[in-house]
């Protein structure tokens, strides 16, 4: 492959060789027509040599802070456990760089909240990797949505895992390198494995739904478990009024189902979105009824962790505006998740504006 490269590159320095750097993020910076890879960091020596070599990064740190000390690096990539998203975004945006964060941007209301001051005092940019925004037939939508589609009447969205997930990505992807050295969090974030499916799943679920139809108002859960599995029916106050319905299932019995539906005022989307591990553009149906015709872009480029990587680049290189997840989107999906999980303990609707403490 040839990689065509622009000639201002954003120095990147990735903080973090587990799986999703592994799979997504090394590639994704040195495919990148606007990124080269500065550096890696990670407390793992085997983890952070073997990577940093095979993807010829300028230089290889153990240390978080000697990585943040060097001048090349402009922006950091933060692809750790979700608990150390916020203290590693805060003392990357102290230091001067530019962070492009892993979903979710943090646990709880809160903490999100202290991160968005340094964000606002520091003028640095800050992206949630929420990368389904960079799907070119998830784009397709959003182009009709805002050029075409007039009001919209409703929106269904789903997230439903399946059970084949792990033997579909275990066929696709290398096998992941582990080091002994690696840095977990003291809590096992699977330990609670309802809060885990929210923080992991839910929160691309709600995002999607914010980039579709706008700002959540409130939401009223449903929560069931059987035989392993579990489900939220979440229906949803959007403030352009339309009504929404979130379905959140974990594990389907069923191959990967992930997609949405949208009625308009001037046509409907049907969406079925594929693994993402495949690479491969959402299958977005767009019917236009001024012609009664349905129309599908192709979307052959479906690398949406470089999309997003070139899409942040651009922000901070050119004056982009910022069609990735900001700060105020990484808060607003953390507070409705909150508000999900709060909703669906009380059995009551839970207004976004109400919704404090962690998810
Ligand atoms: N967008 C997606 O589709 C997607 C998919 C999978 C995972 N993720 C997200 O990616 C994130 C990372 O997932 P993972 O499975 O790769 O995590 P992981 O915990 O397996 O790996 C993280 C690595 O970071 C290193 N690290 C952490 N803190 C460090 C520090 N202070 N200094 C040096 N090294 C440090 C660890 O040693 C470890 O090797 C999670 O937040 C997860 O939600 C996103």
């Amino acid at each position: 492959m040839a990689i065509k490269k622009e000639q201002r590159l954003l120095g990147v320095g990735i903080l973090g060789c587990g799986p999703i750097s592994q799979f997504g993020h090394l590639e994704s910076v040195q495919k990148a027509r606007n990124t080269q890879l500065r550096a890696v960091c990670d407390a793992d020596e085997g983890l952070a040599n073997r990577f940093g070599a095979f993807y010829d990064a300028s230089a290889i740190y153990l240390d978080y802070d000697a990585m943040l000390a060097d001048e090349t690096v402009e922006a950091v990539i933060i692809a750790t456990s979700d608990a150390f998203h916020v203290p590693a975004a805060i003392r990357a945006l102290q230091a001067g760089k530019h962070v492009f964060c892993e979903k979710p941007i943090g646990l709880s209301v809160q903490e999100v909240q202290d991160l968005q001051k340094v964000v606002d005092a520091t003028g640095k940019v800050l992206q949630v990797g929420h990368m389904l925004r960079f799907d070119p037939g998830i784009q397709s939508a959003k182009d009709f949505l805002t050029d075409e589609m007039g009001e919209i009447l409703a929106l269904k969205a789903w997230y439903c895992d399946s059970t084949a997930r792990y033997t579909n990505t275990d066929a696709i992807q290398p096998v992941p390198r582990t080091g002994t050295r690696a840095i977990k969090p003291s809590e096992n974030p699977k330990a609670n494995l309802r809060r885990y499916n929210m923080l992991a799943h839910g929160c691309h679920l709600l995002d999607l739904a914010r980039y579709l139809s706008g700002p959540i108002v409130e939401v009223h859960a449903r929560h069931r478990e059987k035989y392993g599995a579990m489900s939220w029916f979440i229906d949803v106050e959007f403030e352009n009024r339309a009504l929404g319905h979130l379905d959140l299932t974990l594990a389907v019995r069923m191959d990967w189902h992930e997609g949405f539906q949208i009625y308009g005022q001037n046509g409907s989307i049907k969406a079925n979105i594929l693994n993402p591990w495949y690479y491969r553009a959402a299958e977005v149906d767009i019917f236009r009824e001024a012609d009664a015709s349905t129309h599908r872009v192709l979307g052959a480029d479906g690398h949406f962790y470089r999309r997003q990587l070139e899409g942040f680049g651009d922000v901070i290189l050119k004056g982009a505006p910022m069609t990735g997840a900001s700060i105020i989107d990484g808060l607003e999906s953390v507070r409705a998740m909150v508000a999900v999980m709060r909703s669906a303990e009380t059995g009551q609707p839970v207004k976004l504006a109400d919704a404090t403490g962690p998810v």
